[in-house]
């Protein structure tokens, strides 16, 4: 606590996220994003700055009644246009930096940069000029900066214009594009991102391959043609972990044990499937479902026994492609329970609700935790559950999950886009032998456990060194 006093952390999310309750008051909803989520309990009492944007009218109504404000913490809002924010947000951050760093692009039909879209990135940069000010004005001097994701790329090179002194970090909690993926982007856009990216001290990444990915972008002439500075800045691999005690202890809560006994109630002496995620496209809901069907098909002797609870909740709901994925996804669910269905055995019940207790006691009760992204920059959910599950339950990992670094021998790894690798995995997840399957979650549990949150906050400090 005392070595993050001098410390100012900037992401767009902060620690206080608000909704509006029927009569229109801002009400606390907790962090949405993980990232928020993760740093906060971090920082909570010990006096570091934290520079963060309204989001929506609930935030600034909040911010304005003086909601915005934690003992131990100086919280710093920033309230954008709401112009610039949607366009920095959705158009740019949330519709082309993240489909760009997971790989989501449509090719065929999407993306298409036009005008409008040109205007949009002046807002990005308008709303990272804003963070940068901000950042500049209130940073002690030399002070450690850690600036976290691909919100605020360009701010590390307007730092570094407004106030070499600063020892600034960045961290990037997505993947980072192949240098082929950020070929789609215009290329003085890409420039503009990867020189904003070389202003800073240092980056870094969860992951190796996220690390050499961005490097590697920097050996693209068409990716860095007037980048002023001559190579990639300094790199740094730091993979983020939960926190094990503070996990157990929100595990033990009552409302948690309230969740639990429901959920038995849902399950019954079925065996139980899970996954936690946002509805998000890189999440993969919608094959997972489909890889589910595989294994009633192929496996009959799993139907009436097995129940796939998915619980996804809404997010991004301002953008058409989330809009039309979940509704999608909704169908699927649909056709399967319908096709597979009995009396008496719902094979997938799917809750978009956004009920942190639920999980909590979800993540307890699994049998098998499938946890299957096309592409992310860690996954907490995949070491969250195996921390506090209670029933030696199988984690089925994505081999594009950052997560899987860590986890790739004390879990099933599985290519994504592969169904019936996926449905295999499953059969063999919810077949495994309990002496193996107790050894296994064993281990799993001790690899999770051995890096936690602190470790990977204080790498990104160990990283902030005087300039150069
Ligand atoms: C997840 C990602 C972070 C990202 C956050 C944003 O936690 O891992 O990289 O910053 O989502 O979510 P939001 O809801 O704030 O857009």
């Amino acid at each position: 606590v005392q070595a993050v006093k001098a410390v100012v952390v900037a992401s767009n999310r902060g620690p206080l996220s608000f909704g509006l309750d029927d009569q229109g008051r801002p009400v606390a909803t907790g962090s949405g994003g993980g990232l928020a989520g993760t740093l906060h309990p971090l920082l909570a009492g010990s006096g570091a700055t934290w520079v963060a944007a309204s989001m929506n009218e609930a935030d600034r109504l909040a911010s304005e009644q003086g909601l915005m404000t934690e003992e131990g913490l100086r919280i710093i809002t920033l309230e954008p246009d709401e112009r610039i924010y949607r366009q920095a947000y959705d158009v740019v951050s949330n519709a082309a930096l993240w489909f760009c760093h997971h790989h989501l692009f449509d090719l065929s039909r999407r993306p298409r940069f036009d005008h409008r879209w040109a205007e949009a990135w002046g807002s990005y940069r308008e709303l990272n000029e804003m963070f940068a000010e901000a950042i500049a004005q209130e940073a002690a001097p030399e002070a450690v900066v850690l600036v976290q994701d691909y919100h605020l790329a360009l701010t590390g090179r307007m730092l570094a214009d407004r106030r070499p002194d600063l020892r600034t970090v960045h961290f990037t909690h997505t993947p980072f594009g192949d240098p082929s993926a950020l070929r789609v982007l215009p290329s003085r856009f890409a420039r503009e991102l990867l020189d904003g990216m070389a202003g800073f001290g240092a980056t870094g990444f969860h992951t190796a391959r996220w690390e050499a990915a961005f490097r590697s972008c920097f050996s693209d002439p068409e990716l860095t043609g007037g980048v002023r500075s001559p190579g990639p800045p300094r790199t740094f691999v730091s993979p983020l972990g939960p926190d094990p005690a503070a996990l157990a202890t929100e595990a033990a809560a009552e409302a948690v044990e309230r969740a639990r006994a429901e959920l038995a109630t849902t399950v019954g002496d079925r065996s139980l499937m899970l996954r936690v995620d946002r509805v998000e496209l890189s999440k993969n809901l919608i094959r997972g479902f489909l890889a589910f069907e595989e294994l009633l098909q192929r496996h009959p002797e799993w139907r009436e026994r097995v129940v796939f609870l998915a619980l996804a909740y809404a997010s991004r709901e301002g953008l058409a492609e989330y809009l039309s994925y979940r509704s999608e996804m909704e169908h699927v669910v649909d056709r399967i329970n319908e096709a597979w269905g009995t009396g008496s055995w719902t094979p997938i019940v799917l809750d978009v609700a956004d009920n942190r207790d639920r999980s909590v006691a979800a993540l307890r009760r699994y049998d098998v935790l499938l946890v299957n992204p096309v592409r992310d920059g860690m996954n907490l959910v995949a070491k969250e559950g195996p921390l506090i599950n209670e029933r030696d339950g199988v984690l089925v990992l994505s081999r594009e999950a950052g997560a899987v670094d860590e986890l790739a021998s004390v879990s099933t790894v599985v290519n994504p886009f592969d169904l019936v690798e996926t449905a295999d995995a499953m059969h063999s997840a919810l077949a495994m032998d309990a002496a193996v399957r107790a050894q296994r979650a064993a281990a799993l549990r001790e690899r999770v456990a051995a890096r936690t949150a602190a470790d990977w906050l204080d790498d990104q400090i160990a990283q902030a060194q005087p300039p150069s």
